[in-house]
């Protein structure tokens, strides 16, 4: 199920040959508006779910009842950019405490599309929001919790562009200049090269089966 389009959801096997679950894992989707990011999550999953690991598929901002509201506003509203960078923590402490901490706790695997990189990246990288601030923020919304895996769907500005552009009505981020995502794009690419032990940046203009391949193999080393 495609997470831009619900909150929460869980997937799993339970036939007798399934394999015992591994220990849960945290895994986070990442990339500039167009990527293409969101159109392999259900890929992931569905890897996932045939081993016999339990999945909750999930989104920021949203992921819960309150977080879908607050994306609305994010997504549609004009606002202070302070604002904006407490908002996507209000979300996300919510999207903890709802979804994201009991569903590892139960030992399933929680794929979200964007995290606190997304914050990084967007407000500190795009609106130029103090990184120091933002570092502040997620200590105090989750101290002891970070991604196991980052998945940074990388691609050129004027791809991006065009997918954006092929793609309809444009919410607020998507309708940003292209220096914004310059300079998002930026930002995810200096925490990849920062946190290299959980970042893996694959090259999304790449055809959607060789995608598949390199996730297949990313995935199955999880
Ligand atoms: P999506 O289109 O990938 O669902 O993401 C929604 C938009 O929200 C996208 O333009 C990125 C933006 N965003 C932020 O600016 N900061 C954040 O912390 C998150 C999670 C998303």
């Amino acid at each position: 199920m495609n997470p831009a389009t619900t909150p929460a959801t869980t997937s799993a096997t339970t036939s007798a040959t399934t394999q015992p679950t591994r220990d849960a894992r945290f895994i986070t989707f990442e990339g500039i508006d167009g990527a293409g990011k969101s159109s392999h999550i259900d890929f992931v999953a569905s890897l996932l779910t045939a081993r016999g690991v339990q999945v909750v598929t999930t989104r920021e901002p949203g992921g819960t009842a309150l977080g879908e509201q607050l994306r609305t506003l994010l997504l549609h509203q004009a606002m202070h950019l302070d604002t904006e960078a407490l908002l996507m923590f209000a979300s996300r402490r919510e999207h903890l405490a709802q979804v994201i901490e009991p569903a590892l706790a139960r030992g399933d695997w929680v794929i979200s599309d964007r995290f606190t990189d997304a914050t990084f990246a967007y407000q500190g990288g795009g609106r130029h929001l103090s990184i120091d601030r933002l570092a502040q923020l997620e200590a105090w919304v989750h101290p002891h919790l970070q991604p196991d895996l980052t998945l940074l769907f990388d691609v050129p500005l004027a791809v991006a562009r065009a997918r954006l552009d092929n793609n309809g009505q444009l919410d607020k981020f998507e309708q940003e200049q292209s220096t914004f995502f310059a300079d998002v794009r930026n930002e995810y690419l200096r925490r990849a090269a920062q946190f290299p032990q959980r970042f893996r940046i694959i090259d999304s203009t790449r055809p959607m089966d060789e995608v598949r391949r390199q996730l297949t193999t990313i995935v199955g080393a999880e």
